[in-house]
């Protein structure tokens, strides 16, 4: 081709495929569609921001156990390790909560409907840069 094509060809293949790499990451490659973690956010705000924080950034210093041996609500918005987790066993710490295991959080499974507990999943990996979310993949969170 004319050298002067070439110029305006080749930087534009590069674009495209810089924007499809990006596409690999975006959040509509989630397992949540967007409106899931929208209604996911009433839901948190109503159950869980009292104790996690209206945008699930949990306590400071979660880290430091409390005079009783607990540890406060630690952060769910990808900054503490919510994502170590695979969905099913987020599942069931909303389910079961921690009290059974020395821990304070009360068990929603019968306060929450089986959506809500999806929505509120998916609102606080809403809070989930890409790469945590992929990190979360990668060590099988669906499976
Ligand atoms: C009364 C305070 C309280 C409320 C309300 C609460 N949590 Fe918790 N949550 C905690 C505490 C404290 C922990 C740490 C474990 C424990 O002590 O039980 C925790 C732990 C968790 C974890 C595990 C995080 C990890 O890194 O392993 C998840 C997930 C979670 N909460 C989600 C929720 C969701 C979703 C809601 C609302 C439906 C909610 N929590 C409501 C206090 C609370």
């Amino acid at each position: 081709m004319p050298i002067r094509v070439a110029w305006l060809v080749i930087p534009a293949f590069l674009l495209m495929a810089c924007s499809n790499e990006q596409a690999g990451n975006d959040v509509n490659a989630r397992w949540y569609t967007q409106s899931l973690a929208e209604n996911g956010r009433l839901v948190f705000a109503q159950h869980c921001s009292e104790c996690h924080g209206k945008n699930a950034e949990g306590t400071a210093d979660w880290k430091k156990a409390l005079a009783d041996g607990s540890y406060p609500p630690p952060p769910l918005n990808g900054t503490a390790h919510a994502w170590h987790h695979p969905l099913r066993a987020l599942m069931r710490t909303v389910n079961d909560g921690g009290i059974h295991l020395g821990g304070k959080m009360p068990g929603f499974k019968d306060k929450l409907s089986e959506s809500e507990k999806a929505e509120v999943i998916a609102f606080f990996q809403s809070q989930w840069n890409d790469q945590i979310y992929s990190a979360w993949l990668q060590r099988g969170g669906l499976k």
